[in-house]
């Protein structure tokens, strides 16, 4: 089983970008932490970042069913992409929505997300350990069924 890891843009600058509020953890430090943790669970990463919005759009599309579920940050599309939440909303499996800040203790325009209107939940200001979190909960989630 896959769990796919989506990661919108400017996150490929984690731990340059802001780090004061980001962290000093790269993005690679969080895939390879998480690829431990998801095959401890028996489940396999598709762990995916990009910048455009339709390469986000088709990737979900491709786990929208079948797969163990998505983790999706999608950056600043999380406050603007109506297409990306069409996207989620066409998916059959759990949809966790992660963002590694507090986006709600922050600029008011970051405190609506088009993505939480189809997250099954929603993760904020745990920082990166919040991927983990939302792996060990799909694996939950799987063990529940
Ligand atoms: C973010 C919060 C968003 O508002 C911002 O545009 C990001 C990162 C987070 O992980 O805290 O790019 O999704």
């Amino acid at each position: 089983d896959t769990i796919l890891i989506l990661n919108g843009p400017n996150l490929n600058l984690l731990g340059q970008r802001e780090p004061h509020i980001y962290g000093h953890e790269t993005l690679a430090d969080v895939e390879a932490r998480c690829r431990t943790l998801a095959a401890g669970f028996g489940l396999t990463l598709a762990f995916h970042q990009s910048n455009a919005e339709h390469q986000l759009i088709d990737w979900i599309q491709a786990y929208r069913v079948g797969s163990a579920g998505i983790v999706i940050n999608a950056g600043a599309y999380t406050h603007t992409s109506i297409a990306i939440l069409d996207a989620l909303n066409a998916c059959e499996v759990p949809i966790i929505e992660c963002h590694i800040s507090n986006v709600h203790r922050r600029e008011a325009f970051r405190h609506h997300s088009y993505v939480s209107l189809a997250a099954t939940a929603v993760m904020a200001g745990f920082g990166t350990h919040g991927y983990d979190l939302a792996i060990r909960h799909l694996a939950h989630l799987r063990e529940a069924h």
